[in-house]
């Protein structure tokens, strides 16, 4: 019995995986893929998805080789990457392209909420309704204007302070930037500051880094979910699991203290203004569930970006002293040393607009941006792009492309200034994505940027500890291309 059993299954599977291949090549046969590195059934193209350590350059050199619009695959999945922003923003304006894809990790998360997709990974109805709610919130807030400006300054000030405590000696910037951006960030949702060593916090940092960080399981446990069943893999399955609950847990609590004093006249952050539609059930998508999503979503797009790309602008300043001796040249003859830069002053700082604006294309902290998903059958330059693949703009590609820059593995400001030193922008730097789902919190950033790297250069010299100037300058591999571990020196400056 047993064994008729066994027999039965197997000859289920061998069936199953023989229908699987077929339906493979008839589906690689039937339509007119963009070209890419071979594919195989279920395995997709393993060169692109094994070598963990130059994910970035692997893309770049398909993007090089097959052109812009490239066919690879993630297990089982067609991921077809763009590597020209043209053709990024046309396909990304297009409404078939705007969903997104998922992976048992959102799934998950979803199942956890009684279905809702907070913002992120929304699509339809519920995605307009959040998009243009988010959008209006935070230009009420006075994103981008004075009143968000005084919030960032009053945090890049205790970020000095950090900073000055240190006394010189090396530091790791992750804690004191994480919590300057996050208590931003955290002002305007929920009304709440922590400290850097706040448990609760940290355990924030922890959580984020670990869901933007790419490693050989976890990427294992996106193309194949199953694998979670799997000793080493259930490790990592029930690790991300517990931080989607430590997630729920923390913003729970900051919904529940608004509801518990809700006073309908105050409207102090994005939870309270969240919670006011929910009670005037308008619109109808909103509940407590896309809420806490959404609050997820909006503190982990919002930090661990913008914290990261800091972080590389301080590294670089280290290992590119010109660049920091013109930066200090600047901000001395413009600001005066007792006050901070306002964002009405970015006209006079040429050089550091340039600089921020170098550090993006340099650093790519986004690589592939956020993945999208083809809902119907379509096409992109004349290829197929059937309904369920997925898509990413290569945005690491588009900023070193050697056809659109100049020795692009150099760190230098100076491309982004004409003869007479005016900022020229460039088509070919789009850190915040293109089209109908680019960012929704580039203001906001925009402006923690300039105000937080302006009050840091105003005040410091950034050296590395042992008084080089050359530093590992490869980014990780993740949804964010974070710096490789190092420590800095903040040496004052007596101006
Ligand atoms: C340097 C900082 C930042 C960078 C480089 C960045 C980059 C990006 C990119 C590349 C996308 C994907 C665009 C696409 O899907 O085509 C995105 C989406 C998004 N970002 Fe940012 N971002 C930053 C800061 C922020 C901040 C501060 C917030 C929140 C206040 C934020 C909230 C979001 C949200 C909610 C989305 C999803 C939009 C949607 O799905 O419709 N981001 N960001």
């Amino acid at each position: 019995m047993f064994l008729a059993l066994i027999g039965t299954l197997s000859s289920g599977a061998l069936l199953y995986g023989l229908y699987y291949i077929a339906a493979w090549y008839l589906r690689e046969w039937r339509y007119r893929w963009p070209p890419g590195p071979r594919c195989l059934p279920l395995i997709g193209s393993p060169q692109s998805q094994s070598d963990l350590k130059s994910f970035q350059r692997t893309n770049y050199n398909n993007a090089k080789k097959y052109g812009s619009v490239v066919r690879t695959m993630l297990g089982p999945h067609a991921v077809v990457q763009l590597n020209d922003p043209k053709i990024i923003k046309e396909a990304f304006s297009r409404d078939v392209f705007v969903p997104r894809p998922t992976i048992w990790y959102f799934d998950e998360r979803a199942r956890m909420n009684d279905g809702a997709t907070g913002i992120v990974f929304s699509h339809g109805q519920t995605w307009k309704d959040h998009r243009r709610f988010i959008l209006h919130t935070l230009r009420d807030f006075g994103v981008g204007k004075f009143k968000m400006e005084e919030k960032i300054v009053e945090e890049a000030a205790t970020l000095i302070k950090l900073l000055e405590a240190a006394n010189g000696q090396p530091i790791d910037t992750r804690a004191p930037i994480s919590s300057t951006v996050a208590n931003v960030i955290g002002s305007v949702l929920m009304s709440k500051r922590y400290e850097p060593d706040d448990p609760d916090f940290l355990n924030i940092i922890r959580w984020t880094r670990e869901s933007t960080q790419f490693t050989p399981k976890k990427i294992a446990l996106a193309s194949f979910p199953f694998l979670r069943y799997v000793p080493p893999f259930l490790t990592t399955y029930s690790e991300l699991l517990g931080n989607l609950l430590g997630f729920k847990k923390f913003f729970w609590q900051h919904c529940k203290e608004h509801l518990d004093n809700w006073q309908p006249e105050r409207n102090a952050d994005f939870i309270d203004t969240y919670i006011a539609a929910i009670k005037k059930h308008e619109p109808a998508t909103f509940n407590l569930n896309e809420l806490l999503l959404t609050l997820d979503d909006m503190f982990e797009a919002g930090f661990e970006t913008t914290t990261t790309t800091l972080r590389w602008a301080l590294l670089l300043m280290a290992t590119h002293p010109d660049s920091q001796a013109k930066v200090h040249a600047e901000l001395d003859k413009n600001i005066p040393f007792d006050s901070f830069a306002k964002l009405s002053d970015k006209e006079q700082l040429p050089y550091t607009e340039a600089t921020i604006t170098e550090v993006h294309r340099f650093a790519s902290v986004v690589p592939v941006g956020v993945g999208h998903l083809a809902e119907e059958d379509a096409t992109i330059q004349g290829y197929d792009i059937p309904k369920g693949t997925w898509l990413q703009a290569n945005i690491y590609f588009v900023h070193h492309n050697t056809d659109w820059w100049d020795q692009p593995e150099q760190f230098n400001p100076d491309r982004f200034l004409t003869k007479d030193n005016q900022v020229q922008a460039s088509d070919n730097v789009m850190p915040f994505g293109l089209g109908k789902r680019r960012c929704l919190g580039e203001a906001l950033a925009r402006a923690e940027l300039f105000i937080i790297f302006t009050a840091v250069m105003q005040r410091f010299t950034v050296r590395l500890p042992d008084g080089g100037q050359t530093a590992d300058l490869s980014p990780t591999v993740g949804v964010i291309a974070d710096t490789q571990p190092h420590q800095l020196c903040f040496v004052p400056r007596n101006v």
